[in-house]
């Protein structure tokens, strides 16, 4: 793991400018005109292609001429399509990656043909050629969701033993780790002392991992736990997930094992990413009751500016040196905040800001 808690923060408050080796328009370099090519992961998740269609409209309301695709899961095809961005001239490329470690010869190709290299959201693992990284604090979702748990259940006033169980996420987004790191790292003291019991002993990253961040997969799992840790009165009381999609595949096997939404002995269930689905269940008591809200609208803002930057000669603004090793360098980054949603707030932080209507959130769809 290359987790080195913000090592060198330069402090989440202030800014600071970078200078990214090999960027921004040299004497000799032609000049840039934004040419951007956007390469999203997934159409399985809302937020990726919420933000795809963002970024698009943000570089060519710049005036940049932008290539888009969204890769549905496929390395290979995420790959090609890059390949195929490089060989179209783009200058920029702005890639969530589906797996962390499958683009370093995509990307030699593009550092040679001189295009410069942000990650978006999810960092690129083992290879020297991505420039910047722009994401939310990773490790602090984990701390909302785990924190979330805690209280809904009272520990802090003496309420424990409770048992609860662990998801994580897919093992080939670098995220991952760190949503899983911060969780435990808030349970820890409970653990220890007793307060909260796994009664599977997974408490690893690789147990608990859910392939492809998918909810079928979750839902999967949430099974074959309840039948073999939770016969008779072992009761569950919390399951700790990463991701609203994983949330709704294991709170579809809480219903179908007996547990029922609404009363309350369901267990508490986190989640992320404010879809509008899961917000219903949590506007209506039906299901999980949290998820974690990165504002993507600042996300892809944040590397609208990044880009806007290095095509103006300037450096980018980044507020972390120390965080985000990829196996060959601290990749500069921007971290942004993300915010703990639930019931109570949801309406102030997600429909009052714009987000999500609350007309979307009822029909449980963006
Ligand atoms: C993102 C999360 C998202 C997950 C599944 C992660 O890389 O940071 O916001 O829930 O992927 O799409």
């Amino acid at each position: 793991m290359h987790l080195s808690r913000r090592g060198l923060l330069y402090g989440s408050a202030g800014l600071a400018a970078v200078s990214v080796a090999g960027c921004g328009a040299g004497e000799d370099s032609p000049e840039l005109t934004g040419f951007t090519g956007i390469s999203m992961p997934t159409d399985t998740s809302e937020r990726w292609v919420i933000e795809g269609r963002l970024l698009e409209e943000n570089f060519k309301a710049l005036g940049y001429e932008v290539l888009h695709e969204n890769a549905k899961d496929v390395v290979e095809d995420q790959i090609s399509q890059i390949q195929s961005m490089i060989d179209q001239g783009v200058e920029f490329l702005v890639i969530a990656a589906i797996d962390n470690t499958s683009l370093g010869g995509v990307l030699a190709k593009a550092k040679n043909a001189g295009v410069q290299v942000i990650a978006y959201d999810r960092l690129i693992l083992e290879t020297p050629d991505v420039d910047l990284y722009a994401t939310f604090d990773n490790y602090q979702v984990g701390v909302l969701q785990a924190t979330h748990i805690i209280e809904r259940l009272g520990l802090p006033e003496g309420n424990g033993p409770v048992n609860i169980e662990l998801f994580s996420g897919d093992l080939g987004d670098n995220n991952s780790q760190y949503f899983f790191m911060g969780a435990m790292d808030t349970l820890e003291s409970y653990l220890y002392e007793g307060d909260v019991v796994i009664p599977s002993a997974q408490t690893e990253q690789e147990p608990t991992a859910t392939q492809g961040w998918s909810g079928d997969n979750a839902q999967v799992r949430m099974d074959t736990l309840l039948d073999e840790f939770y016969k008779e009165d072992v009761e569950l009381h919390a399951v700790l997930s990463p991701y609203d999609g994983i949330s709704r595949g294991i709170v579809a096997s809480l219903v179908a094992n007996g547990y029922e939404p609404g009363e309350d002995d369901f267990p508490v269930v986190t989640g992320q990413d404010a879809e509008a689905e899961s917000l219903k269940a949590i506007k209506e008591g039906t299901g999980q009751t949290e998820t974690v809200f990165k504002d993507t609208r600042l996300l892809a803002g944040t590397v609208t500016e990044m880009v806007k930057a290095l095509v103006e000669g300037r450096d980018p603004e980044v507020n972390d040196l120390g965080t985000y090793d990829n196996g060959f360098k601290y990749v500069p980054s921007n971290l942004l905040d993300p915010v703990d949603v639930t019931a109570e707030n949801y309406q102030e932080l997600i429909v009052d800001s714009g987000y999500l209507t609350e007309e979307q959130i009822d029909a449980g769809q963006a």
